[in-house]
């Protein structure tokens, strides 16, 4: 494999690993404020994103390459207001995708067509994850300032659960 890709691949490990820590962030920030719901979507979130580093994990040991693990920083996102919550997590999806980008770019520089192939299921995936981030934003604009509207916004988000990727390496 390509130097350059192993590397990105690798540290794409730590970077959704980072993810779920921040979305474990993210929900230990509702569940304080009383918000189970939204405490159970990010929650979900974090279990989401822990798979996405197994992903990368299991792709680099099947294709015989080296796993590096590194520290995961410290969650930096200042969390001062629910909508504060939501727009850090826009925010984080949207950098998660360029890195996601710059893997894809990486590979297909040296035509390494199995990994680009392997990222395409992130491509969809970051797609989906942006849509959800701004479904959320949308909502919490809508409803947010009507307690009664929250209320059922936060039992919609507390009906979420978990499912494995449909991706199986
Ligand atoms: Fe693993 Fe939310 O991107």
């Amino acid at each position: 494999m390509n130097a350059k890709v192993h590397e990105l691949l690798n540290q794409q490990i730590n970077k959704e690993l980072y993810s779920a820590y921040l979305y474990l962030d993210f929900s230990n920030y509702f569940k304080a404020k009383g918000l189970d719901g939204f405490a159970n979507w990010y929650m979900i979130q974090a279990q989401e994103e822990r798979d996405h580093a197994m992903l990368f994990y299991t792709y680099l040991q099947n294709e015989g390459q080296a796993v590096t693990l590194d520290a995961i920083a410290k969650p930096d996102k200042v969390l001062d207001s629910d909508m504060t919550v939501l727009k850090a997590g826009l925010e984080h999806e949207q950098y998660v995708t360029s890195l996601i980008n710059d893997i894809y770019a990486a590979a297909y520089e040296v035509k390494d067509f199995r990994t680009m192939q392997f990222l395409d299921w992130f491509v969809k995936e970051q797609g989906e994850e942006e849509t959800n981030a701004n479904d959320m934003i949308t909502k919490m604009e809508l409803f947010g300032s009507d307690p009664r509207s929250l209320y059922m916004l936060n039992q919609e988000l507390g009906a979420r659960v978990y499912s494995a990727p449909s991706l199986v390496l």
